[in-house]
């Protein structure tokens, strides 16, 4: 009786030997194991650095045809030099509708994106110039360092000014997307009237 239960002790030992080994002797050592639906790992869809004989350079990523724009991206062809400066102002008109909405929102970004420099109501008497940085002109009774007075920016200045920058002021391109660049310029055309 001891001597069957021995031999049954040894077997059951042997068989978990031989199976803890066959479970862990993966070869790739980099193995996520048993994958739970395989294909979350192993899509069928391209990545974008695999390759693909589709495309004549054998690439998945590719460019998008020339003169193409992606869908809800809006053109600004003018570029960041003077000339381009003047050619929008010419050109670029908003089209946003001017509502009582659309400038209480232009006043609100105003106030947060620009105000801290060009101050409250646009007399370049911000907070941050108050502790000595470069004051801007006023909107309303300053000189542009591009030529003419400050009250006559016109839509396309101003929006070109936003999306670049000039000189100590930055690009905002990143923090308003287009539609708010124009909402601020509502805003903007109310203080070069004050
Ligand atoms: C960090 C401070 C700062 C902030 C923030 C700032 N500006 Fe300016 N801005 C300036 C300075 C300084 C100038 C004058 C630059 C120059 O002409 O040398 C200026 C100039 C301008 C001009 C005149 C451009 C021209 O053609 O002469 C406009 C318009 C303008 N800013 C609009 C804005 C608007 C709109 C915002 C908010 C989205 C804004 N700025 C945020 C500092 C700032």
């Amino acid at each position: 009786m001891l001597a069957m239960n021995k031999i049954k002790i040894l077997g059951i030992t042997v068989i978990t030997i031989v199976a803890t080994i066959i479970v862990t002797s993966c070869k790739d050592k980099r193995s996520t194991g048993w994958e739970y639906a395989p294909n979350m790992y192993e899509h069928i869809a391209y990545d974008p650095d695999q390759k693909n004989d589709n495309f004549k350079d054998g690439k998945t990523a590719q460019l998008p045809p020339a003169g193409t724009t992606p869908l809800g991206f809006v053109r600004f062809d003018y570029p960041n030099t003077k000339d381009g400066y003047e050619k929008a102002g010419l050109e670029v008109k908003t089209t946003l509708p001017q509502t009582q909405a659309n400038y209480a929102d232009g006043k609100i970004l105003f106030e947060h994106f620009c105000s801290p420099c060009h101050g409250v109501n646009g007399q370049g008497d911000g907070l941050v110039v108050a502790h000595g940085y470069p004051a801007p002109p006023s909107y309303s009774k300053g000189q542009s360092s591009r030529g003419g007075a400050m009250k006559d920016l016109t839509d396309g200045k101003i929006y070109h000014t936003i999306t670049y920058g000039v000189n100590a002021m930055g690009s905002y391109a990143s923090q308003l997307e287009p539609k708010e660049r124009w909402k601020v310029i509502m805003y903007v055309h109310h203080l070069q009237t004050l």
